[in-house]
């Protein structure tokens, strides 16, 4: 796996540093909100991110996963974003926080938030890991961004190429001549 990578990007343990002050700022903007927080997780990509974030949140919360499916082809964005599952929790009236691995150019993440706010809750914010600065339109922005990476594509820590790479513990750029 690793010899597929070009460079790592972010390694390990920036990562978990990272991982820990966005709970800081989740926890800090929540407040006393934080009670009753419902965590929804974009599957796959938001996996391994998750999982790391919901142990540094010292509160009570519930977690309801989401599957989206995005027709991209190979490494290139821009395909329609699609719920494959819906909720299996109820969100009306409670503080949601949507949590994904990347913003991107912002279709995944506003398929997500239009069908969540339908639902009613008493507040929507969105967390990534990571960020690719400009791309998003402004209508789908992060409250909640743990960093901003050049427009490359990047592998690992929940990240996939056609679903590979996503249990490799750091962030890294995949080698071009891998991509179709
Ligand atoms: P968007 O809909 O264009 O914002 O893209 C968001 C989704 O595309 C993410 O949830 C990822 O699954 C995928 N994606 C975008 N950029 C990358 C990347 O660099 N590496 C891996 N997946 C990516
Ligand atoms: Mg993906």
């Amino acid at each position: 796996m690793q010899a597929d990578l070009e460079r790592v990007l972010i390694p390990r343990d920036a990562i978990a540093r990272r991982v820990r002050e966005l709970a800081e700022e989740i926890a800090a903007t929540y407040g006393t909100d934080a009670a009753g927080l419902v965590m929804v997780p974009v599957l796959s990509g938001s996996l391994i991110f998750v999982a790391d974030l919901m142990r540094c949140l010292p509160f009570k919360m519930r977690i309801a996963v989401l599957t989206v499916s995005s027709y991209r082809g190979a490494t290139t964005s821009g395909g329609e974003a699609r719920l494959v599952a819906d909720l299996n929790t109820d969100i009306a009236g409670r503080h949601v926080l949507i949590v994904d691995d990347i913003l991107d150019t912002g279709r995944t993440l506003r398929v997500v938030r239009q069908r969540l706010a339908a639902l009613k809750p008493a507040s929507l914010r969105i967390c990534v890991l990571l960020r690719k600065p400009g791309k998003a339109p402004s209508d789908v922005q992060a409250d909640f961004a743990g960093f901003d990476i050049e427009d490359a594509f990047v592998v690992g820590y929940g990240l996939d190429y056609n679903d590979q790479y996503r249990n490799w513990p750091e962030i890294g750029v995949l080698r071009p001549e891998l991509y179709q």
